[in-house]
């Protein structure tokens, strides 16, 4: 099999519990518990300031690099709290990608290395032709290898805003996480470009465990299959999972109030 997934580690479930994330003494988001199913799309949703880009950073150990910044439970991956002391975070973060809101390729470095830039500093010894496959695959998996495929050495930045997050997603992939993590990936797209990312969600996920954070209710209502809903009573209260369910519970009869009024746009 030479499809992008052929070599891909199976997606993992991930348990949180009792999860309390901190600035300094700022509680930023209050006693989670969840279950992130595998081989499915999670979105998360909730107004501006709740909590959601750190939750999502709490879960490959990215909030750690704020200073001041800790949590405290536990994220369990595969059996494995990834906050337990002899867990080292590089490894973390190389089990679950992270793609961000603006697409971040590295802008003087060609579109082929920037594919691979993960896998050099995971310094991975791969010879030229296993990485040029890699690459090939990764580029593949992310339906971004027919645009660019004779254009591999050109700049990253020479590519259109939506192919640069392709290229993000190609260069998570490329080093085969468990889990991948996108905050708010489409925001600076235009809606075209923002189907592309969503029809390539939708066959990734027969691959990994993805979490997507999206102030869109449309794209969480096309492209996930189970929705958590974050919110915070008042400002500096911390934020805290309301409600978490299949999608279309959430869409069309969630438990909670403040659920129903959020995702019909009465607040928020
Ligand atoms: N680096 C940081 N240092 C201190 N406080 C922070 C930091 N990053 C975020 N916060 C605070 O933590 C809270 C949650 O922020 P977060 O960015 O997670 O919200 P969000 O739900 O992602 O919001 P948005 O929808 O606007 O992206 C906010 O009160 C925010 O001000
Ligand atoms: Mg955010």
């Amino acid at each position: 099999m030479t499809t992008a997934t052929a070599s891909a580690t199976e997606a993992k479930r991930v348990e949180v519990s009792d999860l309390d994330i901190y600035y300094g003494s700022f509680h930023a988001v209050k006693s989670v518990t969840m279950t992130i199913q595998p081989n499915k799309v999670t979105a998360i949703i909730g107004s501006s300031g709740c909590g959601k880009s750190t939750f999502l950073r709490s879960l490959n150990r990215m909030h750690e690099l704020v200073e001041g910044a800790r949590v405290e439970g536990s994220v369990i991956l595969d059996g494995q709290d990834i906050y337990a002391a002899d867990v080292d975070s590089v490894m973390v973060r190389r089990q679950v990608g992270m793609v961000f809101q603006n697409p971040n390729p590295f802008p003087t470095m060609s579109i082929g290395d920037n594919v691979a830039a993960g896998l050099r500093l995971n310094s991975r010894k791969a010879k030229k032709d296993e990485l040029d496959e890699i690459v090939e695959r990764s580029l593949r998996g992310a339906n971004l290898w027919e645009e660019v495929k004779e254009r591999l050495d050109r700049p990253g930045s020479s590519l259109s805003g939506g192919q640069q997050q392709r290229l993000c997603i190609a260069r998570a992939i490329a080093v085969q996480p468990e889990v991948l993590l996108m905050d708010e990936p489409c925001s600076a797209l235009d809606p075209v470009a923002t189907l592309a990312i969503e029809d390539l969600i939708g066959d990734l996920k027969n691959n990994y465990t993805i979490v997507i954070v999206t102030h869109n209710m449309q794209q969480a209502a096309r492209a996930s299959d189970f929705t958590a809903f974050f919110n915070l009573e008042n400002s500096g209260d911390p934020g805290q999972l309301v409600e978490l369910d299949r999608t279309d519970t959430i869409f069309s009869n969630p438990e909670n109030k403040a659920t129903e009024d959020y995702v019909s746009g009465r607040f928020g």
